[in-house]
């Protein structure tokens, strides 16, 4: 009935995320709120490393990339699953870090890590860097000598792989501002440099293709190019590259219509493409890492609004305008991604309108989304927007100083604050 396996409607018939009351929530904690179903995570953290087991005999870890969603109660349920990190800067790092993260299941990105940021990742033990271009190749060299250390590294390689998603979101291909390309020997030359230093151990390789890609084939090239180029290494070179990162980026349903492939399947078919890649090259059988974000964080989340106006312009649209706006989900103005809503004090009735929900940001382009269907929607109705656990929360700003809103956790019939609500203090913390 709804986009999301957790959402369902109780005997007054609002709707529930994880078996808790939205209209309960949205009365307890205020709106805007940020919900996540802490089993739901769970049962998406442990699909992928179950199958991981499954499939690839358990030579794998999952990653999961908190920038999809990160605050401290998200790193301390990923750490008790027994999962790994993908962090992309300090303050990922430091959220981690200061949840007690084992930081050694945590693999360091960005294309362009500070100095701080290399130095904070050496010194809180971080399991790899995965090194972006060659200039971060000597700083971090240096930084480790200076230090004493010899961290592992993984190499960022764009694999030119076309993956169809959107353009803001592609990664794998050559114009990209990710990573060394394969095509033009830069990876390679890298590679040659790295096997010779002696402040880093060239731990891995890495590629990451892009995001809510539905087709499994794109990661399956991604992989067989990825281990062509670990065989091309060890006939070369001699050198055995042991760890390979294939990335995030698994599709996910945020309208009815999306039709993902299963997580399992993608790794049943990406771990057979490795084993008889490797047989066939003749090379062993690399640790295989992945770094789903958004397939574990976006199912999990909803987020509540209070409907404030409702207008409607004869032969045009009626607009529902609601108390957040881009500043807490900035993906439709972004990407125009689209998403499900619902009225949560309405959830039994039929979606009979199409309507446009606004923000009550000062931007025409504010919009939750155009033409969603609704159920009839009235001042102080509660709308839930469905699968917004992931990069909602992380992407929001204080556009036209809103507060950022709390998120709640609910798990088995409670829930409990995750992070406050901005107060109006919070927003002029760091003015003078
Ligand atoms: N690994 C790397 C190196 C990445 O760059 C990303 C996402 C992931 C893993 C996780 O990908 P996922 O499983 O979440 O698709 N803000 C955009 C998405 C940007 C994705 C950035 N990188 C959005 O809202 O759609």
């Amino acid at each position: 009935m709804f986009v999301s396996e957790n959402l369902g409607v109780n005997s007054a018939g609002n709707l529930t995320i994880g078996g808790v009351d939205t209209v309960e929530l949205a009365k307890e904690y205020g709106t805007p709120l940020y919900v996540m179903d802490e089993q739901l995570i769970r049962k998406t953290l442990r699909r992928f490393h179950d199958s991981m087991k499954k499939y690839y005999d358990g030579k794998g870890e999952v990653h999961y990339a908190s920038k999809a969603f990160s605050c401290m109660e998200m790193c301390r349920v990923v750490a008790s699953e027994g999962d790994g990190l993908d962090a992309v800067s300090i303050g990922e790092l430091y959220t981690a870090y200061k949840a007690g993260f084992p930081m050694d299941k945590v693999g360091f990105h960005g294309n362009n890590k500070t100095d701080e940021e290399l130095s904070f990742a050496l010194k809180v033990g971080v399991g790899h860097i995965i090194v972006d271009n060659i200039s971060e190749l000597h700083r971090l060299e240096a930084i480790a000598a200076e230090m004493n250390v010899k961290p592992d590294i993984m190499f960022r390689i764009k694999p030119g792989i076309d993956a169809h998603t959107h353009d803001f979101v592609k990664t794998g291909q050559i114009d990209s501002k990710f990573g060394f390309a394969l095509e033009t020997g830069e990876a390679f030359e890298a590679v040659k440099e790295a096997v010779n230093c002696k402040n880093v151990n060239l731990s891995g390789l890495h590629c990451h293709i892009g995001s809510q890609i539905f087709d499994i084939a794109p990661f399956e090239e991604a992989a067989k190019v990825m281990l062509g180029f670990i065989a091309k290494i060890k006939n070369e070179l001699g050198f055995e590259i042991k760890g390979l990162n294939l990335g995030g980026g698994f599709g996910i349903k945020y309208l009815e219509e999306h039709d993902p492939a299963p997580f399992e399947v993608y790794l049943e078919r990406v771990s057979s493409v490795v084993k008889a890649e490797c047989a066939r090259l003749n090379i062993e059988l690399p640790k295989m890492f992945i770094e789903p974000g958004r397939s574990i964080a976006a199912p999990a989340g909803i987020t509540l609004y209070t409907v404030g106006a409702r207008k409607e312009i004869p032969n045009i649209r009626t607009y529902i305008s609601v108390d957040g706006g881009m500043a807490d989900s900035p993906r439709y103005i972004l990407y125009g991604s689209e998403y499900e809503a619902i009225v949560a004090n309405k959830a039994n009735d039929d979606r009979t309108e199409k309507v446009t929900i606004a923000g009550k940001c000062c931007e025409s382009g504010d919009l939750i989304g155009e033409n969603m269907p609704l159920q009839h929607a009235e001042s102080g109705d509660i709308i839930a927007v469905c699968a917004t656990g992931a990069y909602n929360y992380s992407m929001s700003s204080n556009y036209n100083r809103l507060q950022k809103p709390a998120v709640v956790f609910v798990n088995e019939g409670k829930s409990r604050i995750a992070v406050k609500r901005e107060t109006l203090d919070d927003i002029i913390r760091n003015d003078i």
